[in-house]
């Protein structure tokens, strides 16, 4: 039999108890990458942090113990368990398995000061609102990639029946009548919005009758959130196609359940794997979630084998060929892994031209990677990369998590020394990154600023 796990109580979770000083305070401390080196072996995936993030604000809806499993160590994990705790949840946690008993929530309001670090944290609205019949949640505002708005979930919570008002940068909601119910709806979205189909979905579990969401969003992430509301009994039909349906039931049951792997974090090592010419492999892993990428690896000349165990092999092909890339919602090239892949079309044989769609500004690593020597030029949502024979070592600032990654990679191909700054981005949402990426032979280490010989560089603030 399975030894009984020890639970610790969470008070405060924002960083993990086993990390170093340096990792504590992201923000004053950098990693330095001495690239060059090839990599071998294996590199584990870790749950997805998109997943997690949304699964928690999930267990809002049932007023029982539920039990998560392969939740990620990371800041913004350890920041939407403090939302639930501030709401009245209790959170145990042992390893990678939270325990969150919702049963008694005793607050509506979310706090600011932790929304506004964590846009993701607002998609607790949904829940809230189905759950007690109000909720206070703040505006998230923008960030370094975008203006992100978030009309969609309240349009959508209205259809359901909830009044929605804004008073000094807070979203009130509350569902009109004594019995605090929503009702269900049909919605239409004008964009598939991986938030706002998360939160409707949410919202509908325990509405009254049938709710259909479409143009819905259909990324892997909402198919683990629809799995995980179906485990505890919610009615849901159609999550990973365009359509989803929802038939609202009383309430929800306790359950136990895992986080499907990180496509983006496997996507970001994979990617690291073509750019230094290694033959590595990474997982576990669906294949499928990474589609349009293991495509786009294929097509600049990676060998990308599939073998048992949801692991994938990629080897390196005779050169690195250019390859176009447009950003789109799923099944399209995921706008999470245009950082990184530009990161490798910067040593192509040719030209590739990297359009984003997907957000309004996420192209700001594009003159960090020109300062590593990488040749791309900006026009409007498109960058032309043209491949160069190699990048060098520079201090580069990462301008939100993907990008903080991209710049890792290719310090990891580069000629030199590179100094990462910006890790308070990266630690959001790669879970031991350093460690992994060591056991497969890359030269690297974080040290604080105080350590750094050349001046601090500026950090831009940003959330995705
Ligand atoms: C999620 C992911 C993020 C990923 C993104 C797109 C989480 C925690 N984050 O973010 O990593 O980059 O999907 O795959 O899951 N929009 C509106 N109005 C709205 C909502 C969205 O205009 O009400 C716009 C956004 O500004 C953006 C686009 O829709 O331009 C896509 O955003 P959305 O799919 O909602 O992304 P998130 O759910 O915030």
């Amino acid at each position: 039999m399975a030894a009984t796990p020890v639970m610790t109580p969470l008070q405060s979770v924002t960083g993990s108890s086993s990390r170093t000083a340096a990792e504590a305070n992201p923000s004053e401390s950098v990693i330095e990458i001495w690239g060059g080196e090839p990599l071998s072996g294996h590199i584990p995936v870790s749950g997805a942090k998109n997943s997690a993030l949304v699964v928690l604000g999930g267990t809002l809806l049932c007023s029982e113990t539920c039990r998560v499993r392969n939740i990620p160590d990371l800041m913004d994990i350890g920041r939407m368990a403090e939302v639930l705790l501030a709401l009245g949840l209790k959170v145990n946690r042992a390893g990678n398995m939270l325990d969150v008993d919702a049963s008694h929530v005793s607050h509506s309001k979310a706090p600011y000061d932790i929304v506004s670090k964590l846009r993701a944290s607002f998609f607790v609205i949904g829940p809230l609102l189905a759950r007690l019949g109000v909720a206070r949640v703040p505006l998230p505002g923008g960030c370094a990639i975008g203006a992100r708005p978030v009309e969609l979930h309240i349009r959508g919570l209205q259809a359901l029946g909830a009044q929605v008002h804004m008073d000094h940068g807070v979203v009130h909601a509350y569902v009109p009548g004594t019995r605090g119910k929503l009702k269900g709806a049909k919605i239409y979205l004008d964009y598939p919005s991986v938030g706002a189909t998360e939160t409707l979905m949410m919202a509908a579990t325990l509405a009254e009758g049938e709710t259909v969401i479409e143009n819905a969003a259909q990324e892997p992430e909402v198919v683990d959130l629809a799995n995980f509301c179906i485990a505890m009994g919610a009615k849901i039909r159609g999550a990973g196609s365009n359509t989803i349906t929802i038939t609202g039931v009383p309430s929800l049951h306790a359950t136990d359940y895992s986080i499907i792997p990180d496509r983006i974090e496997a996507g970001t090592y994979l990617v690291a794997g073509a750019l230094t010419r290694s033959e590595i492999t990474v997982g576990p892993v669906d294949p499928n979630h990474l589609t349009p990428l293991l495509a786009k690896l294929r097509e600049t000349g990676s060998k990308v084998e599939l073998e048992e165990n949801m692991n994938i092999r990629i080897s390196p092909g005779e050169k690195i060929a250019p390859a176009d890339v447009q950003t789109l919602p799923y099944p399209g090239f995921p706008t999470d892994m245009q950082a990184q892949f530009m990161a490798l079309l910067t040593l192509a044989d040719g030209n590739s031209i990297v359009t984003e769609t997907v957000f309004e500004n996420r192209l700001q690593h594009v003159a960090e990677f020109n300062r590593m020597g990488a040749d791309i030029k900006l026009k409007g949502d498109c960058a032309v990369v043209r491949g160069v024979s190699h990048l060098s070592g520079a201090p580069v600032t990462g301008s939100d998590l993907r990008a903080s990654a991209a710049l890792a990679i290719a310090g990891l191909a580069a000629k030199g020394k590179t100094t990462l700054y910006g890790l308070q981005h990266l630690d959001r949402g790669y879970e031991r990154f350093e460690e992994k990426l060591l056991n497969v032979g890359a030269k690297l280490r974080r040290i604080p600023l105080s350590e750094v010989d050349s001046a601090a560089q500026p950090t831009i603030g940003a959330e995705n």
